[in-house]
């Protein structure tokens, strides 16, 4: 399902998920999710890359009818970039907001995703969003706006890749309800995958097999282990009529690895599951 079909922008950059995208919990992850919604508590949810972090958000949010401002950190995004700055427009000088700002005047669901790579200054400001306090302090306008009942903060940050230095400090974890989830239980993993790639579930099952071999790589100096994502393109290119070569060298080996070591140990471990 495409971004397009599911929500609805709206003018002032938030989105409406105005319809229900597949989501498949681990465990109690949703449940976990309404509670610190409701006595509105911020959440943090860590695991690996491509391993559903958004898409719960997404379900989330048309679960719980708001819209999401979802912010991709990078190591350039700062305070400013969250609570807005002025721009000089001619010879006017015009406030554009944040998305941060957007959401606390509003309402909604602020997903930060991949936090620790944002600048250090945007723990600062969230950090009196996370307490009783609820309020968003921007200097610049000198005001400090109380965010409504149905705002919640939600952040995403996966603890496996980042370095040491960009670790979240425990003061700031400390002040989330977490969800700790890592990749999805085989049969899990198989229904998404045939579901999200329209595969069948033999075609699924091996995929996933195969992954959860990949992944036991990490001993062997492999960074990350294979995404649940990268399972869905795998499916998907196999189901498009790719070879199955160019399938799965193209989402389980290349994107991995650049050690041809690694490479030939992940194309032993596909070749027990695939002919090609
Ligand atoms: N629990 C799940 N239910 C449904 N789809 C999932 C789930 N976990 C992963 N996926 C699939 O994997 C893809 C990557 O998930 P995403 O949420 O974007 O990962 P990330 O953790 O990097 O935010 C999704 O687009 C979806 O196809
Ligand atoms: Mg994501």
């Amino acid at each position: 399902m495409s971004k397009k079909e599911k929500s609805e922008k709206f003018e002032n950059g938030a989105f409406k998920v105005s319809r229900e995208p597949f989501y498949l919990p681990q465990g109690n992850e949703i449940a976990i999710f309404e509670a610190a919604h409701k006595n509105q508590f911020p959440e943090l949810r860590n695991g690996p890359t491509g391993s559903g972090k958004t898409r719960l958000v997404e379900y989330m949010a048309w679960r719980l009818n708001i819209p999401l401002y979802t912010v991709a950190c990078h190591d350039d995004l700062s305070a400013n970039d969250l609570t807005g700055r002025y721009i000089i427009k001619g010879d006017e000088v015009k406030w554009i907001d944040g998305p941060l700002l957007m959401a606390v005047q509003e309402g909604g669901l602020a997903y930060l995703d991949e936090v620790v790579e944002a600048r250090k200054d945007v723990t600062v400001v969230i950090h009196p969003l996370t307490d009783h306090r609820r309020c968003l302090p921007v200097e610049k306008r000198g005001k400090v706006f109380q965010a409504p009942e149905n705002f919640m903060l939600v952040i995403s940050y996966n603890p496996n890749y980042q370095s040491v230095l960009k670790e979240l400090k425990p003061s700031t974890r400390q002040r989330f309800v977490s969800i700790n989830l890592g990749w999805p239980k085989e049969d899990l993993e198989v229904r998404i995958v045939s579901r999200e790639a329209g595969v069948d579930e033999t075609t699924a099952e091996k995929l996933v097999k195969a992954a959860n071999r990949i992944r036991n790589l990490v001993h062997q100096g492999l960074e990350e282990g294979v995404s649940t994502r990268e399972l869905v393109y795998a499916g998907t290119l196999l189901r498009n009529g790719l070879s199955v070569r160019d399938s799965l060298q193209s989402t389980m080996i290349e994107p991995l690895t650049y050690d041809s070591d690694l490479k030939k140990s992940i194309e032993e471990v596909l070749k027990n599951y695939f002919n090609f």
